[in-house]
């Protein structure tokens, strides 16, 4: 091969203090490791040595222990964008130890084209094959790998074994034209491929190749309880609600699904009720629960960004990956998080939020409007664009602590007109068509959790007038009181 193999260490030698890092991947998968995790220890070293050394980063979405991680506690990055969700990171933002930009993430790829963000110095990416004409095989995920290729002035290779080559065929790599040249993107459903199967890379950028052979970093669900289970089945319960009602036709909408716990569990409880028929996916992230759906025949496809399977399924997955390869495309993520396909398709798009407000706006992002926990992410992509857009979210926090329904969100990522429908365990609220007023009447109702529905019933109460009867004094009371308390069913409308 042409290309020139190199150490980890001998890759990370090659970045300087202030460069800009860009990676390939997407969540925990598909992402590089060895080389970021030389580059945290050679970090450490210039720090010992009082040398100043950080780096920007722009990933896909979150990545791993073996990048976010070392490199997060090695106090290395200077700046980092799209979004993240490894606890060091989450401490580094949160402490201002690095600046982070949250962003939709459909929007990354065009924001570097654009010039809105400096070009990267070093794309490095993950591979399974390569030709020496620079034809790039990613590996489980692709996340923003063909513009960082085009765009950056240097290309490191992480070629892991730990991938078939046998993937090839499996990824769709597409890039727009930039206005005012941009055409439509040619997916009418979520099997069209509109690509070709590789990066294009040009092998003179190619400083040097990494050999690794390394697991993705995806970590283990928490179990199903109650609560995930039951929300799984009200959304499922709702959806078929809703095609008995001629508002989904029965050959059903492809469905977008988003990350995290509940939304594993969701997926789920829409795979176990069979009188959902089996349907189509298009999403960014495709979690565990995917798998088994697809062996059942519930699921006949699925189109996303990144394979996001714990090992013991991603290795089942290669193991049997000719039955796979026909059941799956992986997009860059300008394009499996598209607003304009999101909005052809019809997607039914199914997000987490951390906190709803009783007038239908969702945070998504910010614990107790000022602590990040992981981003916007792709909700904000789908939900403004969906057909039908629903969040979920079990109905307290902390052991009930917490509500997850406030009077008004101390954060807003979507607001009252992108959001259709709010799931938690105790039923769910149609919001289509009502007043801020029936909104809260109906949220209070369906959604909250019985210690805290008199409470919300007396903030309605405290008399405000006008269209949405927020309280300016009273609105943020239960964020205020658990600061102060540690529970917000202390909160005390006089
Ligand atoms: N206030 C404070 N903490 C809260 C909270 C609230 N209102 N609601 C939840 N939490 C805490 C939980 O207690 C839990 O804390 P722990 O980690 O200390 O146990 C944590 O937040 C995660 O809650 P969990 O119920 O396990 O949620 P999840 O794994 O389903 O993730 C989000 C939920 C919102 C964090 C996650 O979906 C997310 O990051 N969403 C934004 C990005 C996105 O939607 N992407 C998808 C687009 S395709």
């Amino acid at each position: 091969m042409a290309y020139k193999k190199i150490s980890a260490e001998e890759a990370a030698s090659l970045i300087n203090n202030e460069d800009i890092i860009s990676l390939s991947g997407f969540t925990a998968t598909g992402c590089p490791k060895a080389v970021p995790t030389a580059l945290a220890k050679r970090a450490e070293e210039e720090h010992a040595k009082g040398h100043p050394f950080k780096v920007g980063m722009y990933t896909g979405a979150s990545t791993g222990e073996s990048a976010d991680g070392v490199l997060s506690r090695a106090n290395a990055i200077k700046f980092r964008t799209p979004y993240q969700s490894n606890s060091d990171s989450r401490a580094a933002l949160n402490n201002h130890d690095m600046h982070y930009f949250d962003l939709h993430l459909s929007e990354l790829q065009q924001y570097l084209r654009y010039g809105f963000l400096p070009k990267p110095d070093f794309a490095i990416l993950e591979v399974s094959d390569i030709t020496e004409d620079g034809k790039a095989i990613l590996t489980s995920a692709v996340g923003i790998a063909p513009t960082i290729a085009r765009l950056a002035d240097k290309i490191i290779l992480e070629f892991n074994r730990y991938h078939p080559k046998e993937l090839a065929g499996m990824h769709d790599i597409y890039e727009p034209a930039d206005p005012p040249y941009r055409r439509e993107i040619p997916v009418y459903s979520p099997s069209d491929r509109i690509g070709v199967p590789y990066v294009q890379l040009d092998p003179k950028k190619v400083v040097g190749i990494v050999e690794t052979n390394l697991p993705n970093e995806i970590g283990a669900f928490t179990p199903l309880d109650g609560v995930t289970e039951q929300i799984g089945k009200n959304v499922a319960d709702f959806l078929y609600k809703e095609m008995k009602a001629g508002r989904i036709p029965s050959t059903f909408l492809p469905v977008q699904s988003g990350v995290g716990n509940v939304a594993n569990a969701v997926l789920g409880a829409m795979g176990s009720n069979k009188e959902i028929p089996a349907f189509e996916i298009y999403t960014e992230v495709i979690q565990d629960s995917v798998i088994d759906l697809m062996k059942e025949g519930r699921v006949k496809f699925a189109s996303g960004c990144s394979l996001s399977l714990t090992s013991p399924v991603l290795e089942a997955v290669y193991a049997d990956l000719d039955f796979f390869k026909q059941k799956f495309l992986l997009r860059p993520q300008e394009i499996s998080n598209n607003p304009e396909i999101a909005r052809r398709l019809g997607l039914i798009a199914i997000n987490t939020a951390l906190e709803a407000d009783i007038f239908g706006h969702i945070n998504s992002s910010h614990v107790l409007g000022t602590k990040m926990m992981n981003g916007i992410g792709g909700s904000g992509d789908f939900c403004r664009n969906a057909y039908l857009s629903i969040f979920t979210t079990p109905s307290t926090a902390k052991g009930g602590k917490i509500s997850a329904i406030v009077p008004m969100v101390s954060h807003v990522d979507h607001s009252e007109h992108s959001v259709k429908v709010l799931i938690t365990e105790h039923g769910v609220a149609d919001l289509r068509g009502l007043s801020p007023v029936q909104r809260a009447e109906t949220i209070i109702e369906n959604c909250v959790d019985p210690s805290y529905k008199d409470i919300l019933r007396k903030y309605l109460e405290l008399g405000q007038k006008g269209h949405t009867p927020q309280n300016m004094n009273a609105a943020l009371a239960f964020h205020s009181t658990f600061l102060q308390t540690g529970d917000m069913r202390n909160v005390d409308f006089k």
